[in-house]
């Protein structure tokens, strides 16, 4: 999924960082998890904690990471139904305009019939009906948990594949782009079995991590004053379901709660410094850019008041490699991977 500080780029160099400092380590926690590719990645090797502050987010964990294997669906035998993706991803659209009218936020919201054009209008009733009937199944028992995480996160990972904008929800095109023209599809995702009890949450990493304790602590936060939620807002709602009451010619959802410390200039340091304070993990690896809120002189004091001072190292990655575009002076910037080693209390 194209989503803001996404690490598909730099998964190689974090496992160089874990090999180089932590060969022995057994669990691995990405405590600000975006698109989940961290975790989906080091399961392979190391039991996974993952968290988000983002709903969506902790369905894409739940689904990949939580769930060890790809769910079966027995319960839906009773209605005929052996793969749901297929059911959903082949239906004809006169069956989904079966769909009450007030239970079609989508199409209600971010569609022409909303007056919107993040998706087109027979998109947006696929996706509405998809989201309603795994409701359903789900109050009604006949899918599982697991099942309907994985639903829901397939749903979720399906909509950017057909949405009128450029990389992020802060606004729609005024013009149908080639994209928005496809037709929405549940994006099957895959399930690694790693046979660990693996865990995902969905809460402030800060608090999160008084309770945690593990091996290896992998962090990567916002670096600067863009917030996510409003960012992402749409994809919120289609994990969550919950028809907010939005505002705008964007249709954003209310996100006062959701506001992250790590995009404040005047909070983020006193924000790390708790994080790594509370981190109960004997490996610490940062991510972080040259170009965020907290300089590398910030980032150094407060990872060695709580590390152990000599284990501390930067890797620094040109943003060249990082960045799949290059632009002009972004070339002096890095991508920063720090690594500071920490003694359990
Ligand atoms: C740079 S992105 C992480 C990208 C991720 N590593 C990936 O590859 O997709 C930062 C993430 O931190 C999350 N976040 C921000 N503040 C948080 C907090 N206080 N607790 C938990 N997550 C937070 C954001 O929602 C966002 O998903």
């Amino acid at each position: 999924m194209r989503f803001i500080g996404c690490k598909t780029l730099l998964l190689d160099k974090i496992k160089e960082v874990i090999d180089e400092n932590a060969p022995e380590a057994k669990t691995f926690c990405d405590i600000f998890s975006g698109t989940s590719v961290v975790s989906r990645y080091f399961k392979q090797w190391y039991e996974i904690t993952s968290n988000d502050i983002l709903y969506f987010s902790f369905v894409l964990q739940r689904a990949t990471v939580e769930n060890d294997t790809l769910p079966s669906f027995s319960g839906l035998d009773q209605l005929g139904i052996d793969d749901p993706v297929q059911y959903f991803n082949e239906m004809k659209p006169a069956e989904m305009e079966t769909l009450e009218q007030e239970k079609r936020f989508f199409q209600n919201t971010y569609a022409p019939t909303g007056g919107r054009m993040y998706i087109n209008d027979e998109n947006a009733l696929r996706i509405d009906y998809a989201r309603n009937t795994v409701e359903d199944w789900h109050n009604s028992s006949l899918i599982t948990d697991d099942e309907y995480f994985y639903l829901v996160a397939c749903i979720v990972e399906g909509i950017p594949f057909v949405s009128n904008i450029s990389g992020t929800y802060g606004a729609f095109h005024k013009q149908w782009e080639k994209r928005s023209y496809k037709k929405f599809e549940l994006f099957r995702l895959d399930v690694l079995t790693n046979n660990k009890n693996n865990k995902c949450y969905n809460e402030d990493g800060v608090e999160l991590l008084k309770r945690l304790e593990g091996d290896v602590l992998y962090i990567d936060p916002p670096y600067n004053g863009r917030q996510y939620l409003p960012n992402y807002h749409v994809l919120e709602t289609a994990a969550k379901y919950d028809f907010p009451e939005v505002r705008g010619v964007t249709a954003q959802r209310p996100y006062e709660n959701n506001k992250s410390d790590f995009c404040l200039k005047g909070k983020v340091i006193e924000a790390f410094s708790n994080l790594i304070e509370n981190a109960q993990y004997g490996h610490i690896i940062l991510s972080y850019s040259t170009d965020g809120l907290m300089s590398v002189e910030d980032i150094e004091a407060v990872m060695k008041k709580y590390g152990i001072a000599d284990t501390f190292r930067i890797y620094e990655i040109p943003y060249r490699r990082y960045k799949s575009r290059t632009q002009g002076k972004k070339d002096e910037l890095k991508e920063l991977l720090v690594y500071v080693r920490k003694n359990k209390k």
